[in-house]
């Protein structure tokens, strides 16, 4: 089980702090397990690791199975929550360049998650001599950007198969009964999985909405559950180590002493989604009442080279979070050479995977010389079960956390505003004042 050290922030909070965080974080898991505290409504994803449909994962594995065989690339159209988590495994596991690799099993081409002619066009292009199916996701059935990929694709795939052909390559994941993209599955005859109505978006990698994408490129779902299955059992309890509180305590012990931005790193490119997840998990959860931890995230070492000063050396409000990894799924090792005109040869012999946690280790040391707190948290290898673990144990920080906040961690209402706005000033019907009202502020 991947593990939380606090040792690389001993140098900025007392233990008196931490002693009075530790109350407040055990009372907050306490809310969390008990479902006592605002959004407890939104807590199926608690036990969904134990308690997951198994008839459901059953269907996403055949239905995965029959993309892989009749499609070479499949499309998923989603956004925010209904996308990151799929497009964070794959790459996590697979790689950047899973697409471009030699496979046997299909391309994943993410869109929907943005409202750019450009990116539709690209995709359009590259999908155009190749069979394909369709994968959309959306709880609501209601967000503009999937819905105007989905109209569009729609009308490809029905142009190439035919409507019924078309009607057995879509696979609608969205509500239970109520949504608007489950009546259009249901009339129109497409094979459906749920995003339960007690998981919201940003929880829900873990259900239908995470798994089909992730079992088409190959991913191993069932260790990822197992995976899952082991955080949670040292999540949800009450005995420590638990890395979930461990991690809340650390992070909120940090922002009560004015350290407001949190930045998620790793020295591994393959984790640059898993923080883009990891962002709109604890933005979208703690971001609330002008309060909040402000998550960001860097790709190391790549990014020494473009951050690094500010890291090591700009306002001290940040708190630094590793993700690191035991071991390599495959290491490469430098080669001696004759002449060592690189000067490279007191690193011959080394496996790269080595030279990255020194650097790793290096960096560390500065960074806390530099007046910046670090958490480190320490996985085995960077497979299938580690990503179960690391997203159950993530969630669960960030429940602990919100409720540590005194926010409810599990509503967005923040995310409307914009969408009145957007939909006034496109002229959708209902939002006439509000679109005069913008408009004058406009001119
Ligand atoms: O976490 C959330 O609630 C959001 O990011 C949603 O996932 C996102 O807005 C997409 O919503 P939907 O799945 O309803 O299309």
């Amino acid at each position: 089980m991947l593990k939380v050290s606090l040792d690389g922030i001993k140098r900025f909070v007392f233990d008196s702090d931490m002693d009075k965080i530790l109350s407040d974080i055990e009372k907050a898991h306490k809310t969390l397990i008990e479902r006592s505290g605002g959004g407890k409504e939104f807590l199926g994803w608690v036990d969904l690791p134990r308690s997951y449909d198994r008839d459901e994962l059953a269907r996403i594995k055949e239905a995965a199975a029959r993309i892989q065989k009749d499609s070479q690339v499949l499309l998923v159209i989603g956004i925010g929550g209904s996308y990151l988590g799929a497009r964070a495994a794959i790459e996590f596991i697979k790689s950047p360049f899973y697409n471009q690799k030699e496979k046997t099993t299909p391309e994943v081409l993410f869109v929907g998650n943005n409202l750019s002619p450009a990116y539709i066009n690209d995709i359009m292009e590259l999908i155009k001599d190749r069979d394909f199916s369709i994968n959309v996701i959306s709880k609501s059935g209601t967000t503009t950007e999937p819905a105007i990929a989905f109209r569009l694709f729609k009308n490809e795939i029905e142009k190439r198969y035919g409507v019924q052909g078309a009607a057995r390559r879509i696979y609608a994941t969205t509500d239970k009964a109520r949504g608007v993209l489950k009546q259009v599955a249901d009339a129109q005859g497409y094979e459906s999985f749920v995003v339960p109505d007690d998981i919201g978006g940003r929880f829900s990698v873990l259900t239908a909405v995470g798994l089909l994408p992730c079992a088409v490129a190959g991913l191993d779902v069932d260790i990822m559950l197992d995976g899952a299955r082991e955080a949670m059992d040292a999540c949800v309890s009450a005995s420590e180590p638990n890395p979930a509180r461990i991690y809340a305590a650390g992070r909120n012990a940090l922002y009560r002493k004015g350290y407001s931005v949190e930045v998620l790193a790793c020295y591994e490119p393959n984790f640059r989604f898993m923080g883009e997840w990891w962002k709109q998990l604890y933005g979208e959860s703690e971001g609330k009442e002008h309060k909040g931890i402000f998550p960001a995230s860097v790709e190391l070492t790549a990014d020494l080279h473009s951050m690094g000063q500010y890291l090591q050396d700009g306002e001290r409000l940040l708190i630094e979070t590793v993700v690191t990894f035991d071991r390599p799924l495959k290491d490469i090792v430098i080669p001696a050479q004759e002449d060592d005109g690189d000067g490279l040869n007191f690193l011959a012999g080394q496996g790269l995977h080595s030279i990255n946690a020194q650097a790793f280790k290096g960096t560390m040391l500065a960074h806390i010389d530099g007046g910046v707190p670090i958490i480190e948290v320490a996985c085995g290898a960077p497979d299938e079960r580690t990503l179960g673990q690391l997203i159950y144990f993530f969630e669960a920080a960030c429940g602990i956390s919100g409720y540590t906040l005194g926010v409810n961690p599990f509503d967005q209402p923040g995310v409307e505003a914009y969408k009145v706005n957007m939909f006034a000033l496109l002229g959708k019907k209902g939002y006439e004042a509000k679109r005069e009202e913008l408009l004058k502020r406009l001119k």
